[in-house]
Parts: C-alpha cells; sequence; structure tokens
C-alpha cells in the first residue's frame, strides 16, 4: 500500500527502529524488495536514483512503485523517494510524479549555496505536502574511499547542522559520520567505523530531526544497531542489493549455459534480494512493523 513516508518515519521514532531505504531500478528489483517486506510483515521505502530515472523513464519507474505496492504489497505500507536528486527539475518532476519524499543533495557545494538549493525544493515540495532530506557534510563514494581520519574534514558538524536544518527547514537529514558509499567498504582491511560521540551530537544538535544513515552496504548488523540507538530512522542501501542480483545471475549462466528465458534467468536473482533485504529488515528491527502505530 503506497504511503506517506511520514507515516513509517513517526511511527520508527515511537517505537525505536529504522526504515529501510532501498534502491530499484526496474521490475524485478522492486518485486523483489517489496516480497521481503510482506515476508517480514515490515513497512519500506523504495528509493530511486536520478540514473534509475534516467534507466527507465520517471513515469515508467513511477508506476512499476506504485503498482507494486498496491497489488503486491498488501496492507505493507512502501514509501516512494527520490534518492540523491541534484538539481531542483529532477526535484520538481518527482514532486509531480507523486512521490512522498525527495532528497536534494546539494553536499558538494559550499554551505551557503547547498542552503540555498535546498530551501528552494522545500519551499516547492512542501506546498505539495511532500518531504525534503538534506544532505551536509559530504558521504564520499567508491572512489573516494579513504581513511577515517581522511573523511574528517568532509563529516557532518553539529552546529552546522543545526543552522542547516532551521534555514532549509529540511524534513529529514542525511548525515556523513564515517559512512561511505558503494563496495570499497565491503573489500577486506577497508575502514568504515562511524564515529557515534559525533552522531550524538548531531541529534543533541537537531533533536526533532530524524537522521539519515546513508551507505549502509555492508554496515555490519551490530553498527547498524547502534547506530539506531544513536538516532538513526532510516538506513539507505543499493550496493549489497546490485552485488546479490548480479551474483546470483552469474551463478545461473554459468551452472546453466543453455539458459535462454528471462523470467527463468532473473528468478534466482530476485530471490537472492528477497533474501538479503529480509535478513536487513530484520536487523533494523522493522520487522513486524507494518501496522503502524502513529
Ligand atoms: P550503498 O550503495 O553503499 O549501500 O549506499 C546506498 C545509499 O546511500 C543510497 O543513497
Ligand atoms: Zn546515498
Amino acid at each position: 500500500m503506497l504511503t506517506n513516508i511520514r507515516e513509517l518515519v513517526y511511527d520508527a521514532i515511537a517505537r525505536n527502529y529504522a526504515v529501510g531505504a532501498f534502491n530499484v531500478d526496474n521490475v524485478e528489483t522492486t518485486l523483489a524488495v517489496v516480497r521481503a517486506a510482506v515476508l517480514e510483515k515490515s513497512p519500506i521505502i523504495l528509493q530511486v536514483s536520478e540514473t534509475t530515472i534516467a534507466y527507465a523513464g520517471l513515469p515508467v519507474i513511477t508506476s512499476i512503485v506504485e503498482h507494486v505496492a498496491r497489488d503486491s504489497a498488501g496492507n505493507i505500507p512502501v514509501a516512494l523517494h527520490l534518492d540523491h536528486g541534484k538539481s531542483f527539475h529532477s526535484v520538481a518532476a518527482c514532486v509531480q510524479a507523486g512521490f512522498s519524499s525527495i532528497m536534494i543533495d546539494a553536499s558538494d557545494m559550499p554551505m551557503q549555496e547547498n542552503i540555498i538549493l535546498t530551501k528552494q525544493a522545500v519551499d516547492y515540495a512542501h506546498r505539495k505536502d511532500v518531504w525534503v532530506q538534506g544532505e551536509l557534510g559530504v558521504v564520499k563514494g567508491l572512489e573516494e574511499a579513504m581513511t577515517l581520519a581522511e573523511r574528517e574534514p568532509f563529516m557532518t558538524k553539529p552546529t552546522e547542522a543545526k543552522k542547516f536544518v532551521e534555514e532549509t527547514g529540511v524534513d529529514t537529514l542525511a548525515v556523513a559520520v564515517g559512512n561511505i558509499h558503494g563496495v570499497v567498504k565491503l573489500r577486506k582491511g577497508s575502514t568504515h567505523s562511524l564515529d557515534l560521540d559525533r552522531l550524538d551530537d548531531i541529534r543533541e544538535a537537531i533533536p526533532n530531526t530524524p537522521l539519515v544513515l546513508h551507505g549502509a552496504s555492508g554496515v555490519s548488523v551490530s553498527a547498524l544497531q547502534e547506530a539506531i540507538t544513536h538516532g538513526i530512522r532510516i538506513v539507505n542501501m543499493n550496493t549489497e542489493l546490485k552485488l546479490a542480483f548480479v551474483g546470483a545471475l552469474r551463478h545461473t549462466l554459468t551452472t546453466d549455459a543453455d539458459a535462454y528465458d528471462p523470467r527463468t534467468i532473473f528468478t534466482p536473482s530476485m530471490q537472492a534480494v528477497t533474501d538479503l533485504v529480509a535478513a536487513k529488515l530484520r536487523a533494523l528491527g522493522s520487522t513486524g512493523k507494518a501496522n503502524l502505530t502513529s
């Protein structure tokens, strides 16, 4: 059941867990993620990126999510969110398309420019009752893997977070507390521990703003659960889902060289994503929370 993201996040606050936000790209991954939510009786956020919108087309990916949420999710709450919107144009398009939440990510701009663009997105989205996620500090990516010390200058500063939230009016905030995007942290020996003291200070500075952890692929169950006790309410995962899908696909194609029917080939990949997402939902404490209380 397509549901406003606000209801999911308020419930996560009330019952002290985090909502999983999973990137979907096509009908296969959308079905796979929603099946996990149904199995776990868990609310869920489906998010699409600008590159997915470029790949599938906004009306197509929107209607895939809407129809899967309506027909396959039953009464499981499913919210639709734009992940890492980089321009006012893409934010506005998703607001028009019926998303209940959008992210405007101007985190690589100087703080004042980030505030201006984010505020512009907030003013537009709030007129349509759509939530906005901003990002302050930069969650670095695959190609920018650094040590925790090297990442420190890019981390969210609590005093700036307060100013940012006050001046923009964002509903949720993506924080950089040592988390990074992509596969690099899944490699042996990489460092990606979270700065929980910083997370505490951010939470204290903006106690009414739900915090979002990006780059959660590869973050251990214990680290995720610790982050939740320190105020994280939305957890974003993408890379691990892709690795699960493609890993199963490679296995299928190598073990059955004659396979040619996409439905046969994709079924084990979808199952792999469902199994992975179900385990993540359990880790986030959102299993069994489908009947929202707030
Ligand atoms: P990962 O790909 O590292 O899981 O990050 C996902 C994310 O932050 C999406 O916004
Ligand atoms: Zn992200």
